[in-house]
């Protein structure tokens, strides 16, 4: 008899941004007439950016010419790749990787999933409470965690620390011991950063501890003030203890496109049972190698365009784009009366729902009446509860629009 992975039994009914769009579904077939705003999943409105779109041309060319024609690649990316990603994300800040400590790969949303294989089943998680579900999830399929306190909202076995209003959204140590952390800076959801030395804080921890941090940066360019890291390796120590997520998808309008990558320092060790060391470096380039045949040479040659002077200068324009979106956003929340968070590094805002509504009932109540679409807060998490999320993914236009609707309501 076949069985199945019961773990998978485990998770919640449906992925959050699936529940969204089906309640989203739902209702576009009962008011056809209604146009409808999407702030809800953080995906990009900006089209690609010629400079690589026109490397992309230049890539299918070369792919139609027997000459120029390119079967499999390394699964590790291309050097031309890598090279670029050493040097500009790197190199000029001060940050010594070296080309075979990254990995490319088709979404950092992969990456943050997959990592957990090359871990062992009994590792604690921590997780940030509200969370990206993607770190929970994989770790509840993977059987390393226990069930669903329905009472809680949150798994057994998994040491959940919040960052809230009153925490000033700054997790605070875990205070017994974990394993693997979970950290997102930018964070996704509540848009909300650490300064150099609130992650410096994390490092140590992580050293102390013989833990591992898996830091997602997939929000960095976003990043607008001093003193808040690009990069978990600005910090003394880092490649001893983290392993770091980048991705295309936010940077660079990627989010179809689909190209990030990994870096996995060569001093990073995790334990054998007995105790002897083993490179994560080597385990990861063995996963990589067994399960992935890298990223398309066409798409490699695209993201290589976003770090010429051209692509550069054309990436920046989009975030600041979304940024000013982030901003509008801000600000007319905050006329409107509403406590706002986030968005000034980020593109997302988190904001605290009106008193007597949950973050479903919010969301419900905005669909509704503004006929705008958001994320639930507790839909990432427990402390997730009372807030809710808004993208400023949108256009200039639905941005305004939707900010007006929001304007117009009475909560
Ligand atoms: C989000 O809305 O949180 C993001 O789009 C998720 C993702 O990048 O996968």
């Amino acid at each position: 008899m076949i069985t199945i992975n019961e773990n998978y039994l485990k998770l919640q009914d449906s992925y959050l941004f699936s529940t969204i769009a089906k309640k989203v579904a739902e209702f576009t077939k009962n008011n056809p007439d209604k146009k409808i705003i999407k702030l809800g999943i953080g995906d990009v409105t900006r089209p690609i950016i010629p400079a690589v779109c026109d490397a992309m041309h230049k890539a299918i060319d070369e792919m139609s010419d027997i000459k120029t024609f390119r079967g499999y690649g390394p699964e590790q990316g291309y050097d031309f790749l890598r090279e670029k990603i050493v040097e500009f994300d790197y190199k000029k800040r001060g940050i010594d990787i070296s080309i075979d400590e990254i990995f490319v790969s088709d979404g950092a949303k992969c990456d943050t999933g997959n990592i957990g294989e090359i871990f062992g089943i009994d590792n604690i998680i921590a997780i940030t409470d509200p969370v990206y579900p993607v770190y929970l999830d994989t770790n509840i399929m993977a059987g390393r965690t226990g069930t669903y306190d329905k009472e809680k909202d949150q798994y057994e076995g998994v040491v959940y620390i919040p960052a809230t209003c009153e925490n000033g959204f700054v997790p605070e140590l875990p205070t017994k011991k974990v394993d693997m952390i979970y950290l997102c800076f930018p964070n996704n959801p509540t848009g909300t950063v650490l300064t150099k030395d609130q992650l410096a804080k994390w490092v140590e921890y992580a050293k102390e501890n013989k833990s591992i941090i898996l830091f997602d940066s997939a929000y960095e360019a976003f990043i607008t003030e001093q003193d808040v890291p690009h990069s978990i390796y600005e910090i003394e120590g880092a490649k001893e203890v983290a392993i770091e997520f980048r991705s295309f998808s936010k940077t660079a309008g990627f989010t179809g496109v689909r190209c990030a990558y990994t870096v996995v320092p060569k001093e990073l060790k995790a334990y054998t049972e007995k105790g002897e060391e083993v490179s994560l470096n080597k385990l990861w380039n063995r996963r990589q190698c067994t399960k992935f045949n890298g990223v398309p040479y066409i798409t490699q040659r695209a993201a290589e365009a976003v770090y010429t002077e051209l692509g550069q200068e054309q990436i920046k324009e989009n975030i600041n784009y979304y940024l000013e979106n982030a901003k509008i956003i801000l600000e007319g929340l905050k006329e409107a009366g509403y406590e706002v968070f986030g968005g000034k590094n980020a593109p997302y805002i988190w904001l605290k729902v009106p008193k007597g509504y949950t973050s479903w009932e919010f969301f419900d109540y905005l669909l509704e009446k503004a006929n705008v679409v958001g994320t639930p807060g507790v839909g990432f998490g427990p402390s997730g509860e009372g807030y809710f999320r808004l993208t400023a993914f949108g256009s200039r236009e639905n941005t305004i629009e939707a900010i007006e609707r929001i304007k117009g309501i009475t909560v």
